[in-house]
């Protein structure tokens, strides 16, 4: 048959697929989220299998073998012991801390590991949202922004090379920017959760945590999942503030909203493939039912197809081994 046009011929064999191949995945692309508790030993998370959270003896172990597979980053998330959970989050800038003593063991042991941590204060809020909350139960803004500037002060100081706020209050960019650069630390980068969905994704990732709202839910702060004009707009204001980079939260659901900010930013993207995404594919794979290598793999593929540049996910250790 006279066919000229035959997609097929691109696809024949191994070797003109990789030469076509459009997107690629490195272990270069992987943010690694790792989660720390105090004491001496670490706690598998059931509601995450193959996660832990860890001390920070095993922590700095973990986080080098992921530096050995070419992981560039690390992301910190604490659970604080409910003794110094307060209205006021003050342990959030405590710099004995927890935080502040991993990043700074992290730093010791693997200098060229770039340290990432969350700005927000629910891992510390007695109240469990990421803001202040006031006694007739509404999330403060303005007051919320003085607390995150010196929790990402702590950060820095003990030598984070990047904060991620993670709250979604407004003009949490501008005022870490100010903040940082009024103390020297121009260095620091923002890494802003600019797009971040009030999603119900992350329910695995609060009970590793402990760190579910005590009343309410985060929709005045986090985003309609309905919403994508609003996302360009979230966006666009972050990215004027100062932001460095923009990130996208959850990723998988939301690949529209990846590729619509690609188009229109020249920033670098992150995004965040969540708790509930990454134990998706786990359940899937626990019963029988999934290849979990292969779905995992096509998974953090499409993410990057639809345009981030980096992804923060679970998977990052046992993804970069496969990729090597
Ligand atoms: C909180 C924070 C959340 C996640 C990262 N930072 C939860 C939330 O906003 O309630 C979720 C990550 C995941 O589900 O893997 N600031």
């Amino acid at each position: 048959m006279h066919l000229p046009i035959r997609p097929r011929r691109n696809r024949q064999s191994p070797a003109i697929r990789d030469l076509v191949r459009e997107t690629v995945l490195r272990p270069a692309d992987f943010i690694y989220p790792l989660f720390i508790q105090e004491g001496e030993a670490n706690t598998p998370i059931k509601a995450m299998p193959g996660c832990q959270r860890w001390c920070l003896r095993d922590l700095v172990t973990e986080a080098g073998e992921a530096h050995a597979l070419g992981i560039p980053a690390v992301v910190l998330f604490p659970r604080i012991p409910d003794e110094l959970k307060t209205p006021a989050a003050a342990e959030c800038h405590n710099d004995d801390g927890l935080v502040p003593r991993a990043i700074r063991a992290l730093k010791a042991a693997h200098p060229a590991l770039a340290v990432i941590t969350d700005v927000a204060l629910d891992p510390y809020n007695s109240d469990g949202h990421d803001g202040l909350v006031s006694p007739d139960g509404r999330i403060l803004n303005d007051e919320t922004l003085a607390v995150l500037c010196q929790q990402a002060l702590c950060h820095a100081r003990a030598g984070a090379d990047i904060v991620a706020p993670s709250d979604m209050m407004d003009g949490r960019v501008a005022a870490l920017r100010s903040a940082l650069d009024h103390e020297g630390h121009q260095a620091v980068s923002i890494l802003s959760y600019a797009v971040k969905y009030a999603s119900a994704y992350y329910g695995p990732f609060r009970g590793a945590l402990d760190s579910a709202p005590k009343a309410g839910d985060k929709k005045t702060y986090q985003m309609d999942p309905a919403n994508a004009r609003e996302a360009l707009r979230e966006a666009a204001l972050d990215e004027a503030e100062g932001a460095d980079m923009l990130m996208v939260k959850p990723a998988g659901p939301y690949l529209d909203i990846l590729a619509a900010l690609r188009s229109t930013t020249t920033l670098p993207l992150a995004a965040y493939q969540v708790s509930g995404e990454y134990l998706m594919i786990k359940a899937g794979a626990a019963a029988g039912w999934l290849d979990e290598e292969k779905v995992m793999l096509e998974s953090l593929l499409g993410i990057r197809r639809a345009g981030a540049d980096m992804i923060l996910t679970y998977f990052a250790k046992k993804a970069a081994a496969l990729l090597l």
